[in-house]
């Protein structure tokens, strides 16, 4: 009987590693991999004591602590990205994603968090654009593999150089290599507010939504990020009235 109820319970620990789920493997592991690309504030970037920080981190935090673990944040090429995501090199991409059709043909993106669009930086007293079609036969740079990169691609005559940072991307411009940079609004206004030699040059070009990017499979992750997405939406107030009204 003992040595039974011992092989049942072995069975059963093996069971729990073989088939256990991605949540049970993420708990079992103490920490939550985010992969991200930290030139993009305020979302991510690097402080003074070189952590990555910004918006998206908090998020990641959040999701992590929700699962008793620690958040573990890996600096990636924005590019590579989703095939890192893909060979299991992290659970979660939060990075500015942009919810994109062809993006969700590869991987699940939970509900939408932030929503932004493409503008076109400019150094300062340079011309400005009110669409994206105007820059024909400028010299522009974008972050590769971006929803700006795509952008800025399908303009002909365009003179496009892509960078895997976009901290190269505004180097270039600043050193006036470059006229114009196509970036997401919220970063634009972050680098600007840092390098007073740039501006803004454009309205907002497009209508985007990030999310936060998982491998095909890890539904399960997908669910628990989405109600954490959710939770963190929701204040206590609001929160209150949905309990009691
Ligand atoms: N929203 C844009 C995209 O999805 C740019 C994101 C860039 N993010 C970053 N962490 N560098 O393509």
């Amino acid at each position: 009987m003992k040595r039974v109820s011992l092989f049942i319970t072995l069975v059963l620990v093996f069971s729990l590693f073989a088939f256990g789920g991605i949540l049970d493997t993420i708990k079992a592991r103490g920490y939550l991999v985010m992969g991200t690309n930290a030139t993009f504030p305020p979302f991510e970037s690097f402080n003074t004591q070189n952590e990555v920080v910004g918006f998206d981190v908090d998020i990641g935090k959040a999701i992590a602590a929700k699962l008793g673990v620690t958040l573990r944040v890996v600096d990636f090429a924005f590019d590579g990205l989703i095939p890192a995501l893909q060979a299991d090199k992290f659970d979660i991409i939060l990075a500015g994603m942009t919810i994109t059709e062809e993006r969700k043909k590869v991987v699940l993106f939970s509900d939408p968090y932030f929503d932004a669009g493409q503008v076109i930086v400019v150094r300062k007293g340079y011309k400005h654009f009110t669409d994206v079609a105007e820059l024909a036969n400028e010299k522009v740079a974008v972050q590769m593999g971006t929803t700006g990169d795509l952008m800025a691609t399908e303009v002909a005559g365009i003179v496009l150089t892509r960078f895997p940072h976009f901290t190269e991307a505004l180097m270039e411009l600043a050193l006036r290599r470059v006229n114009a940079v196509v970036i997401d609004s919220s970063t634009a206004d972050a680098y600007v507010d840092f390098n007073p030699n740039l501006e803004v040059g454009s309205p907002v070009l497009s209508a985007e939504s990030y999310g936060a990017a998982i491998k095909k499979g890890n539904e399960e992750l997908l669910d628990f990020v989405n109600q954490v997405l959710k939770e963190l939406k929701t204040s206590p107030y609001e929160a209150m009235l949905e309990a009691w009204f």
